[in-house]
């Protein structure tokens, strides 16, 4: 039987699996035409990277323990993305390195439109190894939230905190799982079979045929089958529909649209999907609320973060 330490599940480690690269940040007046030469009003680089975002953001609204698990590069020239995870207490002792320069975004973010353009480059970074990993002490962990991706090496991750579950005296121990289908791949949707929570990305959806929020959430859980090891339960499913809301589906399969406030001015859209999603999760697991509660409080943070550059001012929020 595993023993859970001392500290209940909500105060424990909220560990997010996925990757670390470099955003670098342009603002424009407008979109830039094809080949011409043009000033920013400001350019910048940040930490970016779904799972480090979410890092960035659950320590931004106070989570006391947060963990980036990741390959990151060794290679000097970017031992920024290193000490920007110490300076923010963001753990990182058992992320595995490599000598290989990062992957990078370069990002334009259009003062015009609110828009970000995204031109992501990986040039073949290793990703995660199940087997180089180091066992973690999943007594450590009250959340695990994955990056969709990399299914092998994910499913084997899942699998170990499955056990864990199963061994547990007191299931309020429970370790929660969510993962975040985004990339447009269909092999990813496996991985949303063994979470508790996921969040299905709209352009996912639209990609698999669903053209309205509640089709997606409803046809997405509608085709996961029960799992076994939760009693025969199904994932709760959240959907965000761009500025619109987000629609769900709680575990039990009741349906609910939550609606977003509408957003004056956007100053910087980059990692508002993460800003979402790492506020939900902060909602569920540190401030226990119910899952229309978490998303409507995953609105806001995202709203609000629209209206600042970068992550920081997000401690603000209140
Ligand atoms: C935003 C983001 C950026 C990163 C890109 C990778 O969601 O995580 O930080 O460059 O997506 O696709």
């Amino acid at each position: 039987m595993s023993n859970a330490t001392a500290t209940t599940s909500h105060q424990r480690r909220i560990l997010c699996v996925g990757m670390c690269v470099l955003d670098v940040i342009h603002v424009v007046e407008q979109y830039p035409a094809e080949d011409t030469d043009k000033r920013c009003l400001a350019g910048y680089w940040q930490r970016g990277g779904n799972a480090s975002n979410n890092c960035t953001v659950l320590r931004q609204l106070g989570a006391p323990q947060v963990e980036f698990l990741g390959m990151l590069s060794a290679s000097p020239a970017f031992g920024f993305l290193y000490e920007d995870c110490r300076k923010r207490n963001i753990i990182i002792e058992n992320c595995p390195n490599t000598d290989m320069d990062p992957p990078f975004s370069s990002v334009i973010l259009n003062k015009a439109t609110g828009t970000r353009t995204i031109i992501h480059s990986n040039p073949g970074f290793p990703p995660l190894q199940y087997e180089q990993l180091t066992p973690l002490d999943l007594n450590n962990y009250g959340w695990v939230h994955f990056e969709g991706r990399n299914n092998e090496s994910v499913l084997k991750l899942i699998q170990n905190i499955r056990n864990y579950n199963i061994e547990l005296r007191n299931p309020k121990d429970r370790i929660r799982i969510s993962v975040d289908l985004e990339k447009m791949k269909d092999e990813i949707l496996e991985l949303g079979e063994v979470a508790d929570f996921v969040f299905l990305g709209k352009d996912l959806a639209i990609h698999l045929g669903w053209r309205e929020p509640a089709a997606a959430v409803m046809g997405l859980y509608d085709r996961i089958k029960p799992q076994k090891q939760l009693g025969d339960s199904k994932p709760a499913i959240i959907c965000p529909w761009g500025a619109e809301g987000a629609a769900c589906v709680d575990a039990l399969g009741n349906y609910v649209f939550i609606p977003s406030k509408p957003v004056s001015e956007i100053v910087d859209s980059l990692g508002a999907g993460d800003t979402f999603c790492a506020a939900v999760i902060y909602a569920l697991q540190v401030l226990q609320k119910g899952l229309p509660e978490a998303v409507l409080f995953g609105h806001d943070v995202a709203g609000y973060k629209l209206r600042y550059r970068g992550y920081d001012d997000i401690k603000h929020f209140r």
